[in-house]
């Protein structure tokens, strides 16, 4: 059977599209909001009999599942395939099948040590920690059971002979991160000591990691599986397994920093909540998490440090890398506004409670925080003014080019108008100061209307066409790259070469103009990345462009289309595409107006046929 077939039949489509959408039972199918436009009366159809959807209101998109990935995500069939294919346990290749083993192996192992740590605490070994837990931390049996917290006792081999005796060996174990080697000739021994453990699974539920925690003061409080295959602290969010329901539900999920904060407000009944760990919030996390909700409400911890991660974390999610650079951020106000569909908020918690005291001391009083927790534009301007130096007319330009990006991906007009005012009020400058600047781009007005400004070039372009070049083993992937993904013909030649591995090494030639661009390109700053990283940075930024590009284009259709109906009125268009269509000539000033309706309908059939049958 072949991995399309196997997919549709393992997935239901209504229970997976229903994790996103929110669907209720209409006959035998399904009916919801179209995630796809904005409307008020549920259009929105899942056939289960035919596995597939559609909508029947304004947008009228259809199709299967695959399809349904290809559009929420914004991918293309490949991908959506290998989304589907991960979800579902579908083998692509023989490779990922060996990987997955692999993957699947250690995972296994975790999961072993973490069936142990739980015997261990329930026995009689397990005595202190269990007065630990349930009198110092105030925990539930059940409560201690639905997040499997366990004990190692402080032994130097004990899982170590456990998991020897069930067959697994020092090498996967120590792979896995529960054992640690031995600095002597000694044999491994368990990295977990005299601590209470806190498994730490991906957003699937399979355990990929430990943490430990001292029972009372000790140096380091907590001891986290180290980073192996299965665990990257950058990529995992704490609990996301367990609070993912609840969040696709409510439509919102909190991050907390740590391991207690997300289980004792579960405890008092909040059950939306992840954790960053300790380690501030990555790009990774953060396009995890939106994928669950919509809103995210941070709760830091009331201190600086807090503060200043919820600050990281809030640029971050707003996808304007560190607070430094949204300053420096030069996209245009529409590029930031299509790219970030967030509603981003930050909760003020009392001065010194994190959420783990709050929710056991007053669950009202954190439910208040959440609920009034401030849009991130209002936290930021508090902050910003906070530390500033005085409240010269400068300063409060310096914190307007702060606020900048933030009050620029505040989509509701409204909103943004209210943020405006009462920055301008705090700020005490006048509202349209700082509607101005807003509008200015980060640099000089335009001396001429936008639309006749050569439109720069986009910065995405050159973000990826860095990576690629500072990444040149992307290159297998992208050989199919199309090189009119580029907007400039500079790049689209550097692309070319880079494809066919043809860059010359930097010369000093100023006057050839590739070689310019290629040197400035390659003077650019970019991460060291790994394999994988770097696929991962290069596809989201494809997929960024590429969006890009059918905004722009469908946009000029748009445009010619309405420009034609104006000329000619409403009727004529219609009529001239159909009688093209039909076959008739078009008469000579209607001629491009002919082809081009053609062209959009020949797209929309092409597309139906492939998804026809990327279908059978
Ligand atoms: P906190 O120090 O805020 O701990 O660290 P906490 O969660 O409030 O812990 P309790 O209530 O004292 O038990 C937040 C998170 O940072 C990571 C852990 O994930 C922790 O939950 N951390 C902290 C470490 O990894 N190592 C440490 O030594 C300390
Ligand atoms: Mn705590």
């Amino acid at each position: 059977m072949d991995a399309v077939t196997e997919i549709k039949r393992r997935i239901d489509p209504a229970e997976y599209i229903g994790r996103s959408v929110k669907l209720s039972k209409s006959g035998r199918n399904f009916r919801g909001l179209c995630p796809f436009h904005t409307e008020k009366t549920p259009s929105f159809y899942v056939f289960i009999d035919r596995g597939s959807w559609r909508c029947f209101g304004s947008c009228g998109e259809g199709g299967d599942v695959f399809s349904f990935v290809q559009k929420r995500e914004n991918v293309d069939f490949r991908e959506a395939l290998r989304i589907l294919a991960d979800e579902t346990g579908v083998e692509l290749s023989a490779r990922a099948a060996e990987q997955r083993t692999r993957s699947e192996r250690l995972s296994s192992i975790v999961s072993a040590a973490v069936d142990f740590y739980q015997q261990q605490l329930a026995g009689e070994n397990g005595a202190e920690a269990r007065s630990y837990l349930a009198d110092r931390r105030g925990l539930t049996q059940e409560t201690i059971e639905t997040f499997r917290l366990g004990w190692a006792p402080d032994e130097w081999r004990l899982l170590r002979d456990y998991l020897l005796g069930r067959g697994y060996t020092d090498e996967d174990a120590l792979a896995a991160g529960v054992l640690h080697e031995s600095d002597s000739e000694g044999a491994p021994y368990d990295r977990f000591r005299g601590r209470v453990i806190i498994p730490i699974a991906d957003d699937r539920g399979a355990f990929v990691g430990l943490g430990g925690r001292i029972l009372g003061e000790g140096e380091p409080k907590y001891l986290n599986s180290p980073q192996t295959e299965i665990f990257d602290k950058g990529r995992t969010l704490y609990a996301l397994d367990l609070a993912g329901p609840q969040a696709r539900e409510s439509g919102a999920v909190v991050v907390v920093e740590g391991y207690l904060d997300v289980i004792g407000p579960w405890q008092a009944g909040f059950r939306n909540l992840v954790a960053t760990m300790g380690t501030s919030l990555t790009e990774r996390h953060a396009a995890r998490l939106t994928r669950f909700a919509s809103r995210v409400v941070l709760a830091m911890d009331p201190d600086s440090a807090g503060m200043a991660a919820a600050e990281r974390a809030g640029s971050l999610l707003l996808d304007f890398g560190s607070p430094e650079g949204m300053g420096a951020a030069q996209r245009s106000a529409e590029a930031i506004t299509a790219d970030v569909d967030i509603d981003l908020r930050v909760a003020p918690l009392p001065a010194g409670k994190d959420p783990d005291d709050l929710t056991r001391e007053d669950p009202e009083a954190w439910g208040a925080a959440i609920e009034n927790a401030a849009p991130f534009a209002r936290f930021l301007l508090e902050r910003l003014i906070a530390g500033s130096r005085g409240d010269s007319p400068l300063e409060a330009s310096r914190i307007v080019d702060r606020l900048r990006p933030v009050l620029l991906a505040v989509r509701n007009p409204v909103e943004r108008s209210a943020h405006i005012q009462s920055i301008a009020r705090r700020l005490g400058i006048a509202e349209r100061a700082i509607a101005d600047r807003l509008r200015v781009e980060g640099r000089r007005a335009p001396a001429v209307p936008e639309a006749q400004v050569a439109p720069a070039r986009p910065p995405a372009d050159e973000v990826l066409l860095s990576t690629l070049l500072h990444n040149p083993g992307l290159r297998a992937d992208l050989r199919h790259l199309p090189a009119d993904l580029f907007l400039d013909a500079l790049d689209r030649e550097i692309l070319e070469r880079w494809l066919h591995d043809e860059l010359e090494p930097a010369t000093e030639d100023d006057d050839d103009p590739v070689a310019l661009r290629l040197r400035n390109l390659r003077a650019r700053r970019e991460p060291l990345l790994s394999p994988a990283e770097a696929r991962e940075r290069a596809s989201d930024l494809i997929r960024h462009i590429v969006r890009e590009r059918l905004i722009q284009r469908q946009s000029a259709v748009t445009e010619e289309l309405a420009e034609a109906e104006r000329t000619l009125g409403a009727g004529r268009v219609t009529e001239v595409a159909h009688l093209a269509w039909l076959g008739a000539l078009p008469s000579e000033e209607t001629l491009e107006l002919a082809q081009m309706a053609i062209e959009q309908l020949e797209l929309g059939l092409s597309i139906h046929r492939r998804e026809e049958r990327d279908a059978s």
